[in-house]
């Protein structure tokens, strides 16, 4: 009879960040060595976030997208020290946009620092980003982070306009969550494969993967802010309502409540009502928003494996396959 052997590429989360772990190490020194600056406000504000952590999946996914193609080396480490930083200085930004206390477990930098230092640290990130950028001397990576960042601000301010508005349906949020999250990690994936000499199909399909991934993991993210809790997620539960962001879960919800319900959660939305969070959640729950949405995640997760399927089977392009797992199952 056929025995089965155990499966000879990593799938959990685990054991993909063993698989880049030594790429990731020479990226987190990177990152630490650039940061500094001889302003200490940047260095402390820059350190402060940094050094609390975060998962480092954009960079990792660069990282995996090179070696899935064969490629690994310095400008790998590079441009995933730089996809970081341009990471870190959306979420100094967001935290202020959002009016956010708590990130990646401590209190965030506005909290502690005020908006005016985290909105300006936040510059200094972005444009170190763009100094190591530079550095490759590639006008093609320069342009695919030129146009990425350009519509991440166009992704913000997007909804910043839909704050407060219980209008906000399923196409509108899925035109922000592209801009704000989906092509940054499109960016990561489709960089691994230009790095790799990769031609234009191939890019495009790493692209694509990035894409749908970074959709499923924004709507994993705005199940969480319903779903889970301030000590496993490192955020405040509650935020987006808070903020009067109409987010896949609540959309669904106003959709299919009653009128009654329904006008109880545009008002909350209009009024950005933490304090109906329960009463939110309970109407969430009910319609089937939750579920809703993890169905929605999950097709973009097979969206972003099914990119995949073009490539030749190796350990890194099992651990791309295993990261649309684990975008759609994480717990923080
Ligand atoms: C947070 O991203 C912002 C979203 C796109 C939801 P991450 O969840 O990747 O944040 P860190 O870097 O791990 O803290
Ligand atoms: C993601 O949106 C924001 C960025 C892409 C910077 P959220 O506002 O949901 O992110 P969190 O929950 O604060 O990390
Ligand atoms: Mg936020
Ligand atoms: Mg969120």
């Amino acid at each position: 009879m056929h025995s089965s052997s155990p499966p000879p590429y990593p799938t959990d989360l685990s054991a993909i960040q063993a698989l880049a772990s030594a790429d990731m190490s020479a990226v987190d020194a990177l990152i630490r060595h650039r940061l500094a600056s001889d302003v200490v406000l940047i260095n402390q504000v820059a350190e402060y976030i940094v050094g609390a952590g975060g998962k480092r999946l954009r960079p990792m996914l660069l990282l995996l997208s090179a070696g899935a193609l064969g490629h690994r080396g310095a400008d790998a480490h590079q441009l995933a020290a730089v996809v970081e930083f341009i990471h870190t200085a959306t979420l100094l930004h967001d935290d202020v946009v959002d009016q956010s206390d708590l990130r990646r477990g401590r209190r965030t930098a506005n909290a502690v620092w005020g908006n005016a230092a985290s909105v300006l640290v936040g510059d200094f990130l972005y444009s170190r980003s763009f100094q190591l950028m530079v550095e490759l001397d590639r006008v093609e990576v320069m342009r695919i982070l030129a146009d990425t960042t350009n519509r991440i601000a166009e992704g913000e301010v997007l909804q910043l306009l839909h704050v407060r508005n219980p209008d906000v349906d399923e196409a509108a949020y899925l035109r922000v969550i592209e801009r704000k999250t989906a092509v940054l990690f499109a960016a990561a994936t489709r960089l691994g494969a230009l790095l790799a000499g990769a031609g234009t199909a191939t890019c495009d399909a790493l692209h694509d993967y990035g894409l749908n991934l970074g959709y499923a993991f924004q709507i994993a993210d705005d199940v969480l802010d319903y779903a889970s809790d301030a000590q496993t997620m490192g955020k405040n539960l509650g935020d987006d309502l808070a903020e009067g962001k109409a987010t896949l879960p609540l959309i669904h919800a106003m959709a299919h409540a009653d009128d009654t319900v329904r006008a109880r959660l545009r008002s909350a939305i209009e009024h950005g009502e933490a304090e109906a969070l329960p009463e939110v959640v309970a109407a969430i729950q009910a319609s089937g928003g939750l579920a809703y949405s993890r169905m929605r995640a999950e097709e973009y997760a097979q969206g972003a494996r099914d990119a995949l399927a073009g490539l030749a089977d190796n350990a890194y392009v099992t651990a791309l396959r295993g990261l649309a797992d684990y975008a759609v199952s994480r717990d923080h």
